[in-house]
Protein backbone atom coordinates (compact mmCIF):
# COMPACT_ATOMS: atom_id res chain seq x y z
CA UNK A 1 0.00 0.00 0.00
CA UNK A 2 2.88 2.63 1.36
CA UNK A 3 4.48 1.30 -2.40
CA UNK A 4 1.71 2.71 -3.89
CA UNK A 5 0.82 5.51 -2.45
CA UNK A 6 4.68 6.40 -2.88
CA UNK A 7 3.98 5.53 -6.67
CA UNK A 8 1.40 8.04 -7.30
CA UNK A 9 3.18 11.12 -4.90
CA UNK A 10 5.95 10.49 -7.83
CA UNK A 11 3.59 10.65 -10.63
CA UNK A 12 1.81 13.46 -9.24
CA UNK A 13 5.50 15.69 -8.90
CA UNK A 14 6.27 14.46 -11.91
CA UNK A 15 3.56 15.40 -13.90
CA UNK A 16 3.56 19.17 -12.54
CA UNK A 17 7.32 19.81 -12.84
CA UNK A 18 8.80 17.87 -15.82
CA UNK A 19 6.29 18.16 -18.43
CA UNK A 20 6.29 20.93 -20.65
CA UNK A 21 3.22 22.74 -21.70
CA UNK A 22 2.07 20.89 -24.57
CA UNK A 23 -1.52 21.29 -26.52
CA UNK A 24 -2.89 18.97 -23.64
CA UNK A 25 -2.20 21.13 -20.40
CA UNK A 26 -5.47 23.29 -19.44
CA UNK A 27 -4.99 26.84 -18.27
CA UNK A 28 -7.44 28.98 -16.57
CA UNK A 29 -8.15 30.94 -20.12
CA UNK A 30 -10.78 29.59 -21.69
CA UNK A 31 -9.66 31.29 -24.80
CA UNK A 32 -6.74 29.59 -25.22
CA UNK A 33 -8.26 25.79 -23.84
CA UNK A 34 -10.69 26.11 -26.70
CA UNK A 35 -7.56 26.73 -29.18
CA UNK A 36 -5.32 24.33 -27.87
CA UNK A 37 -8.30 21.36 -27.55
CA UNK A 38 -9.61 22.00 -31.50
CA UNK A 39 -9.16 19.04 -33.42
CA UNK A 40 -9.95 18.17 -37.00
CA UNK A 41 -12.85 15.70 -36.63
CA UNK A 42 -12.98 13.06 -39.40
CA UNK A 43 -16.02 10.67 -37.87
CA UNK A 44 -19.51 12.36 -36.88
CA UNK A 45 -22.32 11.38 -34.99
CA UNK A 46 -25.28 11.86 -37.48
CA UNK A 47 -26.65 13.86 -34.78
CA UNK A 48 -28.50 17.13 -36.68
CA UNK A 49 -26.76 20.24 -35.41
CA UNK A 50 -29.64 23.13 -34.57
CA UNK A 51 -30.08 26.07 -36.90
CA UNK A 52 -29.35 28.22 -33.59
CA UNK A 53 -26.21 27.01 -32.91
CA UNK A 54 -25.22 27.16 -36.64
CA UNK A 55 -26.70 31.05 -36.75
CA UNK A 56 -24.19 31.36 -33.46
CA UNK A 57 -20.87 30.26 -35.29
CA UNK A 58 -21.36 31.75 -37.72
CA UNK A 59 -21.99 35.29 -36.47
CA UNK A 60 -18.46 34.56 -34.91
CA UNK A 61 -17.75 33.62 -38.53
CA UNK A 62 -18.29 36.90 -39.77
CA UNK A 63 -17.44 38.49 -36.97
CA UNK A 64 -13.50 37.55 -38.15
CA UNK A 65 -10.88 40.48 -39.70
CA UNK A 66 -11.52 41.34 -42.68
CA UNK A 67 -9.93 43.68 -45.24
CA UNK A 68 -11.39 47.06 -45.10
CA UNK A 69 -14.33 45.25 -43.69
CA UNK A 70 -15.42 44.27 -47.70
CA UNK A 71 -16.42 40.92 -46.34
CA UNK A 72 -15.47 39.39 -49.34
CA UNK A 73 -16.87 35.75 -48.82
CA UNK A 74 -20.09 34.47 -49.41
CA UNK A 75 -21.42 31.82 -47.43
CA UNK A 76 -23.65 28.54 -47.72
CA UNK A 77 -24.72 26.31 -45.23
CA UNK A 78 -25.81 22.63 -46.42
CA UNK A 79 -27.73 20.80 -43.26
CA UNK A 80 -30.23 18.98 -45.02
CA UNK A 81 -29.23 15.39 -45.86
CA UNK A 82 -31.02 15.26 -48.73
CA UNK A 83 -29.39 18.20 -50.59
CA UNK A 84 -26.19 17.09 -49.48
CA UNK A 85 -26.19 13.83 -50.95
CA UNK A 86 -27.34 15.32 -54.23
CA UNK A 87 -24.33 17.41 -54.00
CA UNK A 88 -22.29 14.56 -53.34
CA UNK A 89 -23.67 11.85 -56.00
CA UNK A 90 -23.15 15.17 -58.56
CA UNK A 91 -19.58 15.58 -57.71
CA UNK A 92 -19.09 11.79 -58.53
CA UNK A 93 -20.73 12.17 -61.48
CA UNK A 94 -18.70 15.15 -62.64
CA UNK A 95 -15.55 13.43 -61.40
CA UNK A 96 -15.59 10.04 -63.91
CA UNK A 97 -11.84 9.57 -63.16
CA UNK A 98 -11.72 9.22 -59.54
CA UNK A 99 -13.08 6.87 -56.67
CA UNK A 100 -16.40 7.39 -56.16
CA UNK A 101 -15.80 6.16 -52.80
CA UNK A 102 -12.99 8.85 -51.99
CA UNK A 103 -15.22 11.67 -54.20
CA UNK A 104 -17.77 11.22 -51.26
CA UNK A 105 -15.99 10.69 -48.40
CA UNK A 106 -14.09 13.51 -49.19
CA UNK A 107 -16.79 15.44 -46.77
CA UNK A 108 -15.64 13.08 -44.01
CA UNK A 109 -19.05 12.45 -43.19
CA UNK A 110 -20.02 15.77 -42.13
CA UNK A 111 -23.80 16.22 -41.36
CA UNK A 112 -23.16 20.19 -41.81
CA UNK A 113 -21.05 21.13 -44.79
CA UNK A 114 -20.20 24.95 -45.05
CA UNK A 115 -19.18 26.86 -48.29
CA UNK A 116 -17.05 29.05 -48.29
CA UNK A 117 -16.71 31.32 -51.64
CA UNK A 118 -14.64 34.36 -52.16
CA UNK A 119 -14.65 37.72 -54.05
CA UNK A 120 -12.28 37.28 -57.28
CA UNK A 121 -12.43 41.28 -57.43
CA UNK A 122 -10.65 41.53 -54.10
CA UNK A 123 -6.65 40.49 -54.02
CA UNK A 124 -7.13 39.75 -50.09
CA UNK A 125 -10.61 37.77 -50.28
CA UNK A 126 -8.53 33.69 -50.12
CA UNK A 127 -7.49 35.69 -46.24
CA UNK A 128 -10.20 37.13 -45.87
CA UNK A 129 -12.10 33.81 -46.22
CA UNK A 130 -9.75 31.72 -43.90
CA UNK A 131 -10.24 33.50 -41.16
CA UNK A 132 -14.15 33.37 -41.06
CA UNK A 133 -13.21 29.96 -41.36
CA UNK A 134 -11.01 29.37 -38.12
CA UNK A 135 -13.76 31.69 -36.22
CA UNK A 136 -16.29 29.12 -37.52
CA UNK A 137 -13.57 25.93 -36.22
CA UNK A 138 -12.82 28.03 -32.70
CA UNK A 139 -16.53 28.95 -32.45
CA UNK A 140 -18.34 25.24 -33.31
CA UNK A 141 -15.09 23.99 -30.85
CA UNK A 142 -16.40 26.20 -28.17
CA UNK A 143 -20.04 25.05 -28.27
CA UNK A 144 -19.22 21.40 -28.46
CA UNK A 145 -19.22 21.10 -31.73
CA UNK A 146 -16.84 19.27 -33.92
CA UNK A 147 -15.28 20.81 -37.03
CA UNK A 148 -12.77 20.24 -40.23
CA UNK A 149 -11.71 22.14 -43.04
CA UNK A 150 -11.52 20.56 -45.75
CA UNK A 151 -9.97 21.59 -49.27
CA UNK A 152 -10.64 18.16 -51.22
CA UNK A 153 -14.53 19.46 -52.01
CA UNK A 154 -13.19 22.22 -53.49
CA UNK A 155 -11.45 20.71 -55.91
CA UNK A 156 -13.66 17.70 -56.62
CA UNK A 157 -16.21 20.94 -57.52
CA UNK A 158 -14.47 23.17 -59.20
CA UNK A 159 -12.65 20.73 -61.42
CA UNK A 160 -15.84 18.84 -61.88
CA UNK A 161 -17.14 18.71 -65.56
CA UNK A 162 -20.43 19.41 -64.44
CA UNK A 163 -19.37 22.51 -61.81
CA UNK A 164 -21.47 25.00 -62.92
CA UNK A 165 -24.90 22.98 -61.98
CA UNK A 166 -23.45 22.11 -58.44
CA UNK A 167 -22.27 25.94 -57.86
CA UNK A 168 -25.81 26.61 -59.03
CA UNK A 169 -27.65 25.08 -55.88
CA UNK A 170 -24.44 26.97 -53.81
CA UNK A 171 -26.41 30.03 -55.64
CA UNK A 172 -23.22 32.35 -55.12
CA UNK A 173 -23.00 35.80 -56.48
CA UNK A 174 -21.44 36.46 -59.92
CA UNK A 175 -17.29 36.53 -59.22
CA UNK A 176 -17.74 34.34 -56.43
CA UNK A 177 -15.42 31.42 -56.77
CA UNK A 178 -15.66 28.27 -54.06
CA UNK A 179 -12.26 28.28 -51.97
CA UNK A 180 -12.69 26.47 -48.75
CA UNK A 181 -15.09 24.29 -47.17
CA UNK A 182 -15.74 23.32 -43.24
CA UNK A 183 -17.50 20.42 -41.82
CA UNK A 184 -19.58 20.62 -38.91
CA UNK A 185 -21.15 18.43 -36.56
CA UNK A 186 -21.08 15.99 -33.27
CA UNK A 187 -17.66 14.24 -33.03
CA UNK A 188 -17.25 10.69 -33.05
CA UNK A 189 -13.99 10.40 -32.07
CA UNK A 190 -11.34 12.65 -29.82
CA UNK A 191 -8.19 12.52 -32.41
CA UNK A 192 -4.95 13.30 -30.32
CA UNK A 193 -2.92 16.77 -31.37
CA UNK A 194 -0.61 16.62 -33.96
CA UNK A 195 2.88 17.52 -33.40
CA UNK A 196 3.37 21.03 -34.49
CA UNK A 197 7.56 22.63 -34.57
CA UNK A 198 7.37 25.57 -32.45
CA UNK A 199 11.06 26.39 -34.35
CA UNK A 200 8.72 27.57 -37.10
CA UNK A 201 8.45 30.69 -35.09
CA UNK A 202 11.60 32.66 -33.98
CA UNK A 203 12.14 36.40 -32.46
CA UNK A 204 14.53 38.12 -34.30
CA UNK A 205 16.43 40.31 -32.34
C1 LIG B 1 -6.68 24.64 -46.13
C2 LIG B 1 -6.92 23.32 -45.47
C3 LIG B 1 -7.37 22.25 -46.21
C4 LIG B 1 -7.62 21.02 -45.62
N1 LIG B 1 -8.13 20.00 -46.36
C5 LIG B 1 -8.40 18.82 -45.79
C6 LIG B 1 -8.99 17.78 -46.56
O1 LIG B 1 -9.30 17.93 -47.73
N2 LIG B 1 -9.23 16.60 -45.92
C7 LIG B 1 -8.94 16.39 -44.61
O2 LIG B 1 -9.18 15.31 -44.09
N3 LIG B 1 -8.38 17.38 -43.84
C8 LIG B 1 -8.12 18.59 -44.40
N4 LIG B 1 -7.60 19.61 -43.65
C9 LIG B 1 -7.35 19.41 -42.21
C10 LIG B 1 -5.84 19.28 -41.92
O3 LIG B 1 -5.39 18.03 -42.38
C11 LIG B 1 -5.60 19.47 -40.41
O4 LIG B 1 -6.03 20.75 -40.02
C12 LIG B 1 -4.12 19.29 -40.06
O5 LIG B 1 -3.68 17.99 -40.30
C13 LIG B 1 -3.83 19.62 -38.59
O6 LIG B 1 -4.61 18.81 -37.72
P1 LIG B 1 -5.62 19.46 -36.65
O7 LIG B 1 -6.60 20.32 -37.41
O8 LIG B 1 -6.28 18.31 -35.98
O9 LIG B 1 -4.80 20.28 -35.71
C14 LIG B 1 -7.37 20.85 -44.23
C15 LIG B 1 -6.96 21.94 -43.47
C16 LIG B 1 -6.75 23.16 -44.06
C17 LIG B 1 -6.35 24.33 -43.20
Amino acid sequence: MKKILLTLILITIALFTSIPMNAKDKTDNVVINTILARRSIRQYHATPVGRDTLMQIMECGINAANGQNKQSWEVRIVDNPATMTQIQDLMVAGNTELNPDMVKGCMRGAPVMVFIARDLNYDFSAYDCGLLAGNILLSAQSLGVGSIVLGSPVRFINDAENSAEILRILGYSENYELCLCVGLGYAAEAPDAKPRDINKVQFVD
